[in-house]
């Protein structure tokens, strides 16, 4: 029988790094270890497979669900996720961890301020003019993750360094 991947679930504010340092850990694992994963990326679902989707609370959690079953499909064939996703509320994330039985929570953790001024899409200045509709963390929330596994503060942090703690913490829990 397969074993069942894992899932690293990395959740936080637009702009806080999620992509970056997701891409990076797919790199350390694909590349240079040679283990399969993939990667499940909030802007990538909404552009291909989530287009009928806005940003509303219920589309949100349909956009969460949906990634769910399809990591659910890749874990149980033992291939393994790197999920990068805003997951802003606190029910999402209960989801994601009732829902895959392999699952960690990394909390790319960046303050506002700092995402604000690093804009890199141009979305918070858009946001803060009122053209962009709950946008998170301007006029929609971002619950902080309760009980993350793991936390990257990307204040601090080169996106290199985070992504090799990433690698730390898959090798400390064995997960490879
Ligand atoms: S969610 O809340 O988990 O469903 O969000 P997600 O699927 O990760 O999509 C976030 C990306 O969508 C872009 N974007 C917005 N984000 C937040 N709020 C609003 N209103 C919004 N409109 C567009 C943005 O590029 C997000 O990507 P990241 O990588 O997080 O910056
Ligand atoms: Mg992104």
């Amino acid at each position: 029988m397969t074993k069942e991947g894992f899932t690293l679930w990395f959740t936080g504010l637009s702009g806080a790094g999620k992509t970056t340092i997701a891409k990076l850990v797919e790199f350390l694992l694909q590349d240079k270890m040679k283990v399969r994963v993939q990667l499940l990326d909030g802007d990538l679902l909404r552009e291909v497979i989530n287009q009928d989707l806005g940003f509303s609370r219920e589309d949100r959690m349909k956009q969460i669900k949906r990634a769910v079953f399809m990591t659910r499909l890749l874990n149980q064939n033992g291939v393994h996720v790197l999920a990068s996703f805003i997951t802003p509320y606190e029910e999402m994330r209960e989801y994601c961890c009732s829902h895959i039985p392999n699952y960690h929570e990394v909390f790319v953790d960046c303050s506002l301020e700092e995402c604000i001024q690093r804009d890199v899409k141009g979305l918070y200045k858009k946001a803060i003019a009122g053209q962009i509709n709950q946008f998170t963390g301007i006029s929609d929330p971002f619950e902080i993750p309760l009980e993350p596994d793991l936390i990257l503060d990307t204040v601090t942090e080169l996106p290199e360094e985070s992504a090799e703690k990433v690698l730390s913490y898959i090798l400390d829990k064995q997960l490879i």
